[in-house]
């Protein structure tokens, strides 16, 4: 069965997270979402809310699994027999900084990365800006799931 790894900081996961999730589902045996312990940024969620919001959000794809990678993620691709890499694309700059990785990722041990590219209603979401709306007070109940625009409220209190 072919395995798939869906790699990301998901802080907090939105609704274009969501959306390259599920194509991938459809696309893969499996996908496991693989939810960064150690991002660059102090997070605003803890890994384990970010696991919890994942599961709740992806409980309707039975062959959809989360977990957390508290190291290399190429290590966790070995681990799940995974050879296959997800990640979606919004726009070329994500690409600049996607492509680094994935070259290094395959340079490591030869895992292979798969780009997909968001769909068109979901291209303008990303994390960062949905924390920076909340912060300012503004809404983002569009752009994520309901109990997610919850605890990025309750984290900004
Ligand atoms: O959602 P993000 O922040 O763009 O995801 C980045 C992520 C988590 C995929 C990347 O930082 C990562 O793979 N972290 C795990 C540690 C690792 O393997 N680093 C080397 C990457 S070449």
């Amino acid at each position: 069965m072919s395995v798939a790894v869906c790699p990301g900081s998901f802080d907090p996961v939105t609704n274009g997270h969501l959306d390259v999730i599920s194509r991938a589902s459809a696309m893969f045996g499996s996908v496991v979402i693989a939810v960064a312990a150690n991002v660059a940024k102090q997070p605003l969620l803890t890994v384990g809310q970010r696991v919890e919001l994942l599961q709740e959000h992806t409980a309707m794809w039975p062959n959809v699994s989360v977990a957390e990678v508290p190291g290399l993620l190429v290590d966790f691709c070995a681990e799940q027999g995974a050879s296959v890499i997800v990640k979606g694309l919004r726009s070329g700059s994500d690409l600049d900084d996607e492509l680094p990785m994935a070259l290094m990722n395959r340079h490591l041990s030869g895992v292979e990365t798969v780009f997909l590219p968001a769909s068109q209603h979901v291209t303008h979401v990303a994390s960062s800006l949905v924390k920076d709306i909340a912060r300012h007070g503004g809404p983002i109940e569009s752009l994520v799931p309901g109990s997610v625009a919850a605890a990025v409220r309750a984290a900004l209190t």
